[in-house]
């Protein structure tokens, strides 16, 4: 029997961010919990992160984002026939966000419209499902949207955590082959569950352990990290899956004009690249700004690098993600 061949035939009508405008700094930081701005810029690279008004969900910076990546693409809402939503901050249990963002955006031809829970891998994983809905439906136009509040699962008065994360939204829409546009050459995915103890979110509130009635929120319900550990495990993965997706497509890290890594920390970005070998004048980094925005990260570097003009056309990029889960997984777009 012949081997069914791959189908690697998706394309990028469109790419949208969004921020909200409340910054926190390290210095607003050192007002609230036992830190310095000088601790979290040497172990960190961060500076800044945006942080969403009270009120301001999920879906509204998702709703954002893909206005904007709608209107990079010259599409109109209705033209979506699925939107997929990477997050780890849905605005409910149920509904999911995405079925929020469909009716917010009036897109009423959408077929079909979900969250998936991949941590900071949301998008990324979100675009393999797009990958396998067009290969079915080359005609469809895919929403893939990571967003996130990470702040509303943040404990402020834990140092370990409260420092790192920030809020944010990303937006790409795909569809089947045509002549022209950016085109997602391969994908690579990799889960270990196995690890998933060493960065969890709600450790009460789920069904592992519901609330009841009453019960007060403690700090069990706010995202926990063994950051060393996830460190290690961060490098050594991302590193793998790119060096894996690049084998198998026949390239190497020459051949990469930009590499746009998860956006958590400087230093595993830097250690990254330098086992990718590649100089950090070919990475993209944005983490300094906006702190790490879990699903959010990789698109809204993707889109902001690409609006800065840091992308030409026929320009190789590698995209790679980690998260909780483990979630690992790496792309490869030809521009
Ligand atoms: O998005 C998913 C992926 N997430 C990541 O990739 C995050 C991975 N981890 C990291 O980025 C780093 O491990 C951290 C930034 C979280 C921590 O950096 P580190 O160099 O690994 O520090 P550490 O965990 O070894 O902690 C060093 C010290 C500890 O004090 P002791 O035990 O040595 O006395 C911490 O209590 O730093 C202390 N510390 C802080 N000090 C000031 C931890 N957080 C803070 C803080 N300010 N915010």
């Amino acid at each position: 029997m012949e081997p069914i061949k791959k189908k690697n035939n998706m394309i990028i009508l469109g790419l949208g961010h969004f921020v909200p405008e409340d910054v926190l700094t390290n210095k607003q930081l050192e007002q609230m919990v036992d830190t310095t701005d000088e601790w979290i810029t040497t172990r960190t690279g961060i500076k800044a992160r945006r942080i969403a008004k009270k009120g301001v969900a999920c879906s509204d910076l998702a709703y954002n984002a893909s206005q904007n990546a709608l209107d990079n693409a010259k599409l109109d809402p209705i033209d979506i026939t699925h939107i997929i939503v990477g997050t780890f901050t849905s605005d409910y249990c149920a509904p999911a966000t995405a079925c929020i963002l469909q009716a917010k955006l009036g897109s009423k031809k959408c077929e079909m419209a979900i969250d998936i829970a991949a941590g900071c891998s949301g998008f990324t994983y979100g675009l393999e499902l797009a990958r396998g809905i067009i290969a079915n439906k080359p005609e469809a136009k895919v929403l893939v949207v990571g967003s996130e509040v990470c702040t509303s699962r943040l404990n402020f008065k834990d140092r370990n955590t409260c420092v790192l994360f920030g809020d944010g939204a990303g937006a790409a829409i795909l569809t089947g082959h045509r002549e022209g546009y950016p085109h997602v050459i391969d994908i690579e995915l990799k889960t270990i569950g196995e690890l998933g103890h060493l960065l969890m979110v709600g450790l009460e509130g789920g069904s592992a352990e519901p609330f009841v009635v009453g019960q007060r929120v403690s700090e069990k319900y706010f995202a926990h990290m063994k950051g060393r550990e996830v460190f290690k495990h961060a490098v050594r993965n991302m590193t793998e899956i790119s060096e894996r997706i690049l084998k198998k497509n026949n390239l190497t890290s020459q051949d990469v004009d930009l590499f746009i890594p998860h956006q958590a920390n400087y230093r595993i970005i830097e250690a990254v690249a330098k086992k990718i070998n590649l100089p950090m004048e070919k990475v993209f980094v944005n983490v300094h700004k906006y702190g790490n925005t879990s699903a959010a990260s990789i698109i809204l570097a993707l889109s902001e690098a690409y609006s800065y003009g840091k992308i030409q056309k026929g320009d190789l990029v590698l995209l790679a993600t980690f998260g909780a889960g483990f979630t690992v997984a790496s792309v490869i777009i030809k521009f």
